[in-house]
């Protein structure tokens, strides 16, 4: 499965902390755990009597941190090997007393987990996002939001400037100013790209005074993720970067976080969260209403949608799934 190669967020870092904490991803169990500073995810299940490993705790021994099971209190090293049974302490465990370990890494504010080694062609590390990790930008990280749609409808609300009118009127957009203006789409295997997509706001961010044409950028080089850039086209000095990173949680589910990076933003990083959040809370009925939930494209699709000249971006992000051979509706 496709899915299994990627990589996906499953929480924000600030959130595990000394103890494991379990999560699912993709019909899997993980556990997730620290041990200083690496992030570690396994497979939620001692391989000794099946107990939830996540139900432990996290020890400091002379050879280093390891996950102690809570049942029989066998204890895992970093990688997944079982090093010590407290009950037959002479015995050497052999290699096959492990746990699966699978790959786990920060970015962004987030812990990314992939399952299976990557096919050629697909992305080999979580999305860039030069801002998030610039000293010069201001970091916050919104979410999670549980949304009961797919992971790709999401992108696309992301990417799609012609709602902000009707959603986000009196925030992002105005319905008497409602056009979309241009937009450079360039598209290849990896993904696409918009150059100076344009709208009109009255409010495009927590602090903004007055309403601006705003110019966006957009970028998406994996398949649930999506970064814009926006800059006032009148010279205000407040810059925006916001990425959105999707976990998928089957067919009709996902959960989202926006991670935003800002410049010249004097709000307070609560203000910044309270405003995606009232955007995000905007979005939820309309994107959550949207049949079917899962991309309606390939050719098992059973309904079909139709497109204005707006649309070129989300048609855009649906070539790049089908290049990607994501059979949507079914991964
Ligand atoms: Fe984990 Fe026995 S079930 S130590
Ligand atoms: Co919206």
């Amino acid at each position: 499965m496709i899915e299994r190669q990627l990589w996906h967020p499953v929480l924000a870092s600030h959130t595990l902390r000394e103890a494991p904490l379990g999560l699912g991803l993709l019909g899997e169990s993980l556990v997730l755990w620290r041990d200083h500073g690496a992030v570690h995810a396994w497979a939620d299940r001692c391989p000794h009597r099946g107990a939830r490993l996540s139900l432990g705790r996290v020890l400091t021994t002379v050879q280093g941190p390891r996950l102690e099971c809570p049942y029989h209190g066998w204890q895992f090293e970093a990688g997944g090997r079982c090093r010590h049974v407290p009950a037959s302490p002479d015995f050497q465990p052999p290699v096959g007393h492990a746990t699966t370990a699978f790959e786990a890494r920060e970015a962004h504010g987030l812990v990314w987990v992939r399952l299976d080694a990557p096919a050629a062609g697909l992305p080999d590390a979580p999305p860039a996002f030069a801002e998030a990790g610039d000293p010069g930008w201001r970091r916050v990280v919104c979410g999670p939001y549980a949304v009961a749609t797919s992971a790709p409808r999401l992108v696309e609300n992301f990417l799609d400037l012609s709602h902000f009118g009707f959603v986000h009127e009196g925030w992002l957009g105005e319905r008497g100013h409602a056009q979309v203006l241009g937009g450079v789409v360039s598209e290849s295997p990896q993904g696409l790209q918009v150059l100076k997509a344009r709208a009109w706001q009255p409010r495009g961010y927590a602090e903004a005074g007055g309403g601006a044409w705003v110019d966006y950028a957009y970028e998406v080089s994996h398949p649930y993720a999506a970064l814009l850039r926006k800059d006032a086209s009148d010279g205000d000095p407040v810059r925006n970067a916001i990425a959105l990173f999707i976990r998928p949680d089957g067919d009709e589910a996902c959960t989202a976080w926006f991670v935003m990076a800002t410049q010249n933003d004097r709000s307070s990083d609560e203000a910044l969260v309270d405003f995606q959040d009232t955007v995000f809370a905007q979005d939820r009925p309309v994107v959550e209403s949207q049949t079917p939930k899962a991309l309606p494209i390939g050719r098992t699709a059973r309904v079909a949608e139709v497109h204005g000249p707006a649309d070129r971006v989300s048609s855009a992000y649906r070539r790049y799934l089908q290049r990607l051979g994501i059979a949507l509706g079914t991964c």
